[in-house]
């Protein structure tokens, strides 16, 4: 059974794709089987993390939505090729980066109910052990995507930067999951200056929210992590980066219903 996990946040560039396709490397690394949509229809950037091509006739997220494609069209196997091969697997849901592709979709609208149950059936279907959403950072249309991904996750995990103009509006968020009963709804603090106390920074962001923080990530003024066609963690394993990326895998490990059954491996070196 598939961990699900949504990553949200309510301002923009606060590291979800960046973290999503890290993480995703790191999961396939240890073996398991990843898939990984894409629901940032407005900034679609995920495909470029894993050189995938997503321009017309490639069906996407968008096609789907619009009805001209059914779900199973849409996945791409796009697990890095590297020497020894990874043992797990990379599947990706990509959005199009086409303007046209996306005005159609928001002109047409479409249906949430057929969206969820499609998007539930397709994961079992494909025996993930891990399903991530990426989604695009907002909270105040209540936007289809995000009430969509929130009502079939078992993770939520908001990602903020220490910036005084996040903490409204992850509150508004944290609101929003809670009011949805998402099952499992933790912070991540992306970003973190390496010269702060960690253990402070915590403690005062999970007593303001009432919410644990899963994960602290460092600040990295790497040249290379700017860039989206990259896998941060593949070429940098021993970076300080990678090693707290491995640490939230390793609990999203632990916390994913798959953690009961035998066999689950904790995140393995890259
Ligand atoms: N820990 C980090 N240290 C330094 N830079 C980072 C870190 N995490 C992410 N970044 C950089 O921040 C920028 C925004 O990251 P990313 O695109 O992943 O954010 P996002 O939340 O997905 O943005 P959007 O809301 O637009 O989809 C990128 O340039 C990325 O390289
Ligand atoms: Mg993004």
């Amino acid at each position: 059974m598939a961990h699900r996990i949504a990553f949200h946040s309510a301002r923009a560039g606060t590291g979800k794709s960046t973290i999503v396709a890290n993480l995703a490397t790191i999961l396939v690394v240890s073996g398991y089987r990843v898939g990984i949509l894409d629901a940032n229809l407005q900034s679609a950037l995920m495909h470029q993390y894993f050189s995938l091509d997503v321009n017309h006739p490639f069906p996407t997220l968008n096609q789907y939505l619009l009805g001209e494609c059914q779900a199973q069209q849409m996945v791409y196997d796009v697990t890095p090729r590297t020497t020894p091969t990874l043992p797990g697997q990379v599947l990706l849901l990509p959005a199009s980066t086409d303007a046209q592709a996306l005005e159609q979709v928001l002109r047409n609208g479409y249906n949430t109910d057929r969206i969820t149950d499609t998007l539930v059936s397709l994961i079992d279907q494909l025996q993930f052990d891990f399903f991530l959403i990426d989604t695009h950072a907002g909270w105040q249309e209540r936007t289809l995507l995000t009430m969509l991904s929130m009502a079939i996750v078992d993770t939520l995990l908001i990602v903020m930067r220490l910036d005084q103009n996040d903490y409204q509006g992850t509150g508004v968020l944290l609101d929003l999951a809670r009011e949805l009963e998402v099952p499992n709804i933790a912070l991540v603090l992306n970003q973190v200056a390496m010269h702060v106390s960690h253990e402070q920074v915590q403690e005062r962001i999970e007593q303001t929210y009432q919410c644990p923080v899963m994960a602290l990530l460092e600040y990295s003024d790497h040249p290379t992590l700017v860039t989206q066609n990259h896998l941060f963690v593949l070429k940098h394993p021993r970076h300080p980066l990678t090693q707290s990326l491995k640490q939230l895998a390793m609990l999203l490990v632990q916390t994913s219903p798959m953690s009961k059954e035998a066999g689950a491996s904790e995140p393995s070196s890259l």
